[in-house]
């Protein structure tokens, strides 16, 4: 019997064994948890990249539970109260200043934005690492792009809710960017606003989808990746199949049982990663206007444009694609081809598994035109984000579309470079280095 078997709880005369031969006569818990659980062969050879799928799990629970009590005193309404202030933004003061402990509920959500997009990035990271998105893990990774759009519309959702200067500005650009599109833009961008301006309308629809995605649509996605990841066993830093090995009874000679081994070590993500988190939330917030932006403390105000309008960090490197292209082609505006970029930066990784064809998966035994050109990619997006904070120079520009075209080079030229590199050979066995 594998270790942390629920079986052995099972007819042993107590009322909790007595419960789940009940329940197991009913539903199968017992062969969910074998299946997914105490039976779910891994491999041995987990490293630290492999915390943040579950601390994804984690973060999308906090985000759910801490905005479950925020909606208990948010108001989605932009009209004005006594006071001349908008009630949403009015609402959200409340929260921090009247409603007990109130302040702490916001930051944790706030800031649990930001976790979010922190963990989820090197989610994916990991996956380029160590090819996690190749045969046989192709819908695994579709279902995690879908799970990435998702929570990026969460996010830009969410982020006009406390209704202040950055929430209205930053929601009044990019639903403008699809004014840009020819023919249907103009009446689309009025569809999806709700009214000619971003407006009481608006904010009511964003509201209903901020709770609809993440509440429902999120962990639905969520079990269907886990349930993808469970048919066909997960990657390893060798970036080989466990699968491939197995001993008389079935079980792969490189794989020990999800529980116990990696419950208890995921625990110790999770510890880390609270700690890390609290330090955060507690002593800095704001985490320097790039958590939660200045100017956004500012009531909204439709007569007033802020001198500077940038998206929150995490959707800065996209932006950086939009701006960098300043150019119109075939008589069409450069803002459409803009909107066109930042799309396809995000497009593009469902392509990953049908772009790359190295013969090895894990960056452990890749030739040096991979880590070269991946080391060079991250600076890229590391240089889109941070120009995407600033205010545009055309030196910024030039830098911006010099990475912009790194960006896609990378993908669009790896079927051929992926081809030629010098792989070394895979191990037979995983190294549990
Ligand atoms: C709410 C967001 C997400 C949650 C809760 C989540 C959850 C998980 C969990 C629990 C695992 C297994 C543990 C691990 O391998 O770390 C996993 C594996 C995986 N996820 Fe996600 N995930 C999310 C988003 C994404 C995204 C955005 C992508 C890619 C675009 C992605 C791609 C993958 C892949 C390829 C694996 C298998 C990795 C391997 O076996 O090496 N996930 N995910």
């Amino acid at each position: 019997m594998a270790a942390g078997n629920l079986d052995k709880y099972k007819s042993d005369g107590t009322k909790l064994g007595n419960l789940l031969e009940w329940v197991d006569a009913r539903f199968p818990a017992t062969a969910m948890w074998r299946q997914h659980l105490s039976e779910y062969y891994a491999p041995k050879n987990f490293n630290f990249w492999y915390f943040f799928g579950s601390l994804a799990i984690l973060v999308l629970a906090i985000q759910i539970l801490t905005g479950v009590f925020l909606v208990m005193h948010y108001k989605p309404d932009a009209s004005l109260n006594a006071a001349g202030v908008p009630v949403a933004f009015a609402s959200v003061e409340y929260i921090m200043r009247d409603v007990p402990w109130g302040w702490l509920i916001r930051y944790l959500h706030s800031t649990g934005a930001s976790a979010f997009f922190i963990v989820v990035y090197l989610h994916m990271f990991r996956g380029l690492l160590y090819g996690s998105y190749r045969k046989p893990r192709e819908l695994l990774w579709l279902v995690g792009v879908v799970i990435f759009l998702v929570l990026m519309a969460t996010a830009f959702f969410g982020y006009l809710l406390p209704w202040g200067q950055m929430s209205y500005w930053g929601a009044q650009v990019i639903v403008n960017l699809f004014s840009a599109i020819p023919f249907v833009g103009p009446d689309l961008s009025v569809w999806l606003r709700g009214d000619y301006v971003i407006g009481d309308a608006t904010l009511n629809r964003f509201f209903s989808l901020h709770y609809l995605l993440p509440v429902l649509i999120l962990p639905a996605l969520v079990v269907v990746h886990l349930i993808a990841l469970h048919e066909v066993g997960s990657n390893n830093p060798d970036g080989i199949e466990i699968k491939k090995k197995k001993d008389e009874r079935g079980i792969p000679l490189d794989g020990i049982p999800f529980h116990p081994y990696y419950t208890v070590k995921d625990i110790v993500g999770v510890v880390g990663f609270l700690m890390l988190f609290s330090v955060i939330v507690f002593f800095i917030p704001e985490g320097g206007g790039y958590f939660l932006e200045y100017n956004n403390f500012i009531p909204a105000d439709p007569l007033k444009t802020p001198s500077h309008i940038a998206p929150v960090w995490y959707f800065t490197p996209f932006y950086s694609l939009l701006r960098a292209v300043t150019y119109p082609l075939f008589g069409i505006d450069a803002k459409f081809w803009g909107v066109v970029a930042m799309g396809a930066g995000v497009v593009i990784f469902f392509f990953l598994p049908w772009l790359d064809r190295s013969p090895s998966k894990s960056i452990r035994y890749r030739g040096p035109i991979f880590k070269i050109f991946l080391a060079i990619w991250v600076v890229c997006f590391f240089i889109l984000g941070y120009l995407g904070v600033l205010a545009p120079t055309p030196g910024r520009t030039l830098v911006s579309q010099i990475c912009t075209v790194i960006y896609f080079a990378f993908f669009l030229t790896m079927p051929v470079w992926s081809k030629l590199d010098k792989c070394q050979p895979e191990p037979d066995r995983v190294t549990a280095k």
